[in-house]
Formats: C-alpha cells, sequence, structure tokens
C-alpha cells in the first residue's frame, strides 16, 4: 500500500504526463497502455542523458525535475536553448527529421523521465491524429519561441532578455508566495547567463541592478519576484 508521500507524488507524476503532449489527447485507456510502453529513467543532478551527435532512437517526457538542453560552439563556449520542466516533452526532432541529436540533455537537478522509443511512437502518430495533432501543437509553439528569442537576440538590450527569461521561468515554475512569486530554475549563474544568450558578467550585472531597485531577490538557484509588473515593463 504506498505511503501518503508517494500517491502524492503519484498524483504529480501523474499530471505531468496527462500534460505532455503525448498523453493530452488520449482517454484513460489509451494513456494507461502508452504509459505501460514507456521504461522510467532517473538522473542525478548534472547527469548526461545524451549528447549533440549521438544517434537518437527515443523520445522523453519529464515528470519530476529539470532538464537543459545546451549546444556547444567549436571554442567550448555553451549555449542553453530551454529549460525544461515536468509535462515537456523532447528527442522528437531525430525522428521527424533524421539526423543526430541536434542538443544535449543534462539533469539540472535529480530527474524522473518516461522514454517511448522512435519505433513505437511512428505507430502511435499514424493510428491517433490526436497524437500527432499534439505534437505538431508542440513543434508549432517551439517554432514561435525560437522566433522570438532570435527577435529579441537582435532587437533587445541583456536586461529586457533578462527581464522576459525570468518571466518565462516563472510562468513555468514559480509558486506564489506573500513577497511575490518564487522561481526554483535550479540553474547556477552559469548556466542562467547561456538560457539568456550573453556573459555571465553582463547577466549578472543586470541582475544587481533589478536587485537594487528591489524587484527581485536572488536565493541560491532561485529568484523571488518582488515586483513583477516593473519586469513585465522591462522585457516588453
Ligand atoms: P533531438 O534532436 O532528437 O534531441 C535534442 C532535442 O532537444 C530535440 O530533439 C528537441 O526535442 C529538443 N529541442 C531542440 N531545440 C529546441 C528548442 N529550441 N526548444 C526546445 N526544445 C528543443
Amino acid at each position: 500500500m504506498p505511503d501518503g508521500q508517494s500517491r502524492r507524488s503519484q498524483v504529480v507524476v501523474d499530471e505531468a504526463l496527462r500534460s505532455a503532449p503525448l498523453f493530452r489527447e488520449l482517454n484513460d485507456e489509451a494513456a494507461a497502455a502508452l504509459r505501460a510502453s514507456m521504461i522510467e529513467v532517473h538522473l542525478d543532478r548534472g547527469e548526461v542523458l545524451f549528447r549533440e551527435g549521438d544517434d537518437g532512437d527515443r523520445v522523453y517526457v519529464v515528470t519530476e525535475g529539470k532538464i537543459k538542453l545546451g549546444r556547444t560552439a567549436q571554442d567550448g563556449r555553451e549555449n542553453l536553448l530551454a529549460l525544461l520542466g515536468p509535462g515537456q516533452m523532447f528527442g522528437e526532432l531525430s525522428l521527424f527529421d533524421p539526423g543526430p541529436r541536434s542538443a544535449t540533455a543534462t539533469a539540472v537537478t535529480e530527474t524522473s523521465l518516461l522514454a517511448l522509443g522512435h519505433a513505437d511512437l511512428v505507430p502511435l502518430l499514424t493510428g491517433r491524429p490526436e497524437v500527432a495533432r499534439g505534437l505538431l501543437l508542440q513543434l508549432a509553439s517551439r517554432l514561435r519561441t525560437s522566433n522570438d528569442t532570435l527577435a529579441d537576440l537582435v532587437f533587445s538590450d541583456v536586461p529586457g532578455r533578462v527581464a522576459k527569461r525570468l518571466l518565462d521561468l516563472s510562468n513555468r515554475f514559480g509558486v506564489p508566495s506573500d513577497e511575490g512569486i518564487r522561481v526554483s530554475h535550479d540553474l547556477t549563474q552559469e548556466e542562467l547567463a547561456q538560457l539568456v544568450g550573453a556573459s555571465r558578467e553582463t547577466v549578472n550585472k543586470a541582475l544587481a541592478d533589478f536587485v537594487g531597485r528591489g524587484w527581485i531577490r536572488l536565493e541560491q538557484r532561485s529568484v523571488v519576484l518582488l515586483d513583477v509588473e516593473r519586469i513585465r515593463r522591462r522585457a516588453r
């Protein structure tokens, strides 16, 4: 008989799965059958799931924790494409556009995932158009986000981009508190800078400026948004 703690964490995992594009449109019976065909994977903080350039044969859904997707330039500099949390899926590009993995996936905290082989996904896509629609929706939304990120790199200054990233992280990982919104991103300052796409020094300067204005408070691997409205205005 599961105890209260593991029952609660089962509920959290189920909620994450039901919100994933693969599962969202399925009825309970079909979702249970799909869940049964997936393999659980657990990663420690810092563990690499796969590297850019590897052959890929699975998609993954995050059930608990966080995964960073990064790319490394020839000179060793790193850029983060995304930070994914519960309910988000990745690893499908190497199926739809056959080729090597387009990014390195690393756990930034203890993380659990469910994996589905590409070979098992294909019949699901052809047999269940609602699953294919869910995945198309995710791809379209990623393209939108990538377009926004590209425009921000060209048109916005670093503090504006930092403000945007903080809002984006707070939409996905924020928890309301008395003071504002606590965002446990689990990233180091270096990783936060890689997500913004700027040097650590410039990003730290922008964060220190926001702290000085009373908009945010920095904590170890988290940030508290104290004045969301001002941050929103700065992000525009
Ligand atoms: P794949 O290339 O198989 O492995 C890396 C995965 O990272 C890729 O599939 C996508 O699922 C995911 N990915 C790549 N680029 C982005 C992005 N810009 N935003 C979110 N996820 C991405």
